[in-house]
């Protein structure tokens, strides 16, 4: 009898699962905003160590991110926050397999920084470079690590496909995630993004930068009634957002009223303004669990991302509307939503393992739409 020739597949690795032997490890760098953030990630869904230097008291006393300060306080921070993620990971450049780094969209200056540095440390060591979407880092991070609405763990992240809410200081979007590199855009705003509302309310009241963890606290001891706002194309077909309404009506609303604002004055406001933000996404997205497309891919799960995914209202409202069409609903755990290096370095991973790395000199981007990918 002719013996059997076995070759043993690993369908796990081919399907871009995790392989406990011999996972991949990527450098991460982002600093497209005002965190200068490097983390290393492996491809088993290990962070091994991630720090982030947060610019955010340089920027405070100008009320929001001053580009040319960033830039600055990038330079100064990249090599020591680079050199602390691999210090703290007990690991050499060698001993990395791939580096990525933010390429845009963002303020470009700080992406020049981080992006030469990785283009240097990838060309010095003859290491893969991926060149991330600033936007794909925060979409692909809930396969990293995902939690419920409750801060529980979703095991072994999200799966493709899923409906995305992507919500930030600088985006606001509704993405139908396919794949690595597969985004549908099926709505977006048509002003401002949800996180600049929260920024712009939050300066009106005095509650300092960034605005949006201010107005959740504020919101939670307030009263949702008491201030009418608009909520803006929620009468209309579609899915698009529009914020600037919800923005103009708060100012008109406080030059009517009598500064200083007292406490309650202050939590009603914050609670009335967040519940139309709220009763906005969710009316979006209703639209868009409707829409041909997204029922065609048929997504089991409802997921928010970004610096806004922070927020517990948006949470809990997600969740109640993800059951109600039988889906689950996820979101990065808190220190994952904000910006940071490991949904970068996870992206590398997952670009990586697709063949999506760079062959040939990238110039990075202040504009690059997920859907130019
Ligand atoms: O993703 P991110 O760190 O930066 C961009 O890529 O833009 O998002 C920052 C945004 C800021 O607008 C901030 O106010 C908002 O996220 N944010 C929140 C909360 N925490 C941060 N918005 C609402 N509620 C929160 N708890
Ligand atoms: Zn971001």
């Amino acid at each position: 009898m002719t013996e059997e020739k076995i070759i043993k597949l690993d369908m796990g690795a081919l399907r871009g699962e995790d392989n406990d032997e011999c996972p991949i490890l990527c450098l991460g760098i982002e600093s497209s905003c005002d965190e200068t953030s490097a983390a290393i990630v492996d491809s088993n869904r290990n962070i091994l160590s991630h720090i982030i230097y947060s610019q955010i008291p340089e920027h405070q006393k100008y009320g929001g991110v001053v580009p040319e300060l960033a830039a600055r306080a990038h330079i100064l921070a990249i090599d020591t926050v680079v050199r602390q993620t691999l210090d703290a990971a007990g690991k050499k450049i060698e001993d990395i397999d791939v580096i990525a780094a933010t390429a845009g969209p963002g303020l470009i200056g700080g992406v020049l920084i981080g992006w030469m540095a990785a283009t240097g440390i990838a060309q010095s060591t003859s290491k893969p470079l991926v060149a991330v979407n600033h936007l794909e880092g925060h979409a692909l991070v809930p396969r990293l690590h995902a939690s419920a609405a409750d801060g529980s763990d979703i095991k072994c992240g999200v799966e493709f496909p899923y409906l995305l809410m992507l919500a930030s200081g600088g985006h606001c979007q509704i993405l139908l995630v396919r794949g690595v590199g597969a985004y549908e855009q099926i709505g977006q705003t048509l002003d401002d993004s949800a996180g600049e509302a929260f920024d712009k309310v939050a300066k009106m009241l005095g509650l300092g930068y960034p605005g949006g963890p201010a107005v959740d606290a504020r919101a939670a001891k307030g009263n949702p009634k008491r201030f009418k706002f608009p909520r803006p194309l929620c009468d209309k077909p579609g899915c698009d957002f529009s914020f600037s309404g919800i923005k103009t009506a708060a100012r008109v609303m406080l030059d009517k009223a009598t500064a200083p604002y007292d406490d309650e004055f202050i939590n009603d406001f914050c609670a009335s303004f967040q519940a139309a933000v709220v009763d906005c996404i969710v009316n979006r997205l209703g639209h868009a669990l409707a829409d041909s497309r997204v029922r065609d891919a048929a997504p089991r799960t409802l997921v928010v991302a970004g610096g806004v995914a922070k927020n517990s209202a948006i949470r809990a409202a997600m969740e109640r509307l993800a059951a109600s069409h039988d889906m689950t609903f996820a979101a990065p755990p808190m220190g994952l939503c904000t910006d940071n290096g490991a949904m970068i370095a996870w992206a590398g991973i997952e670009n990586y393992r697709v063949g999506r790395v760079v062959k040939e000199p990238v110039a990075p981007r202040p504009r690059w739409p997920l859907t130019e990918l």
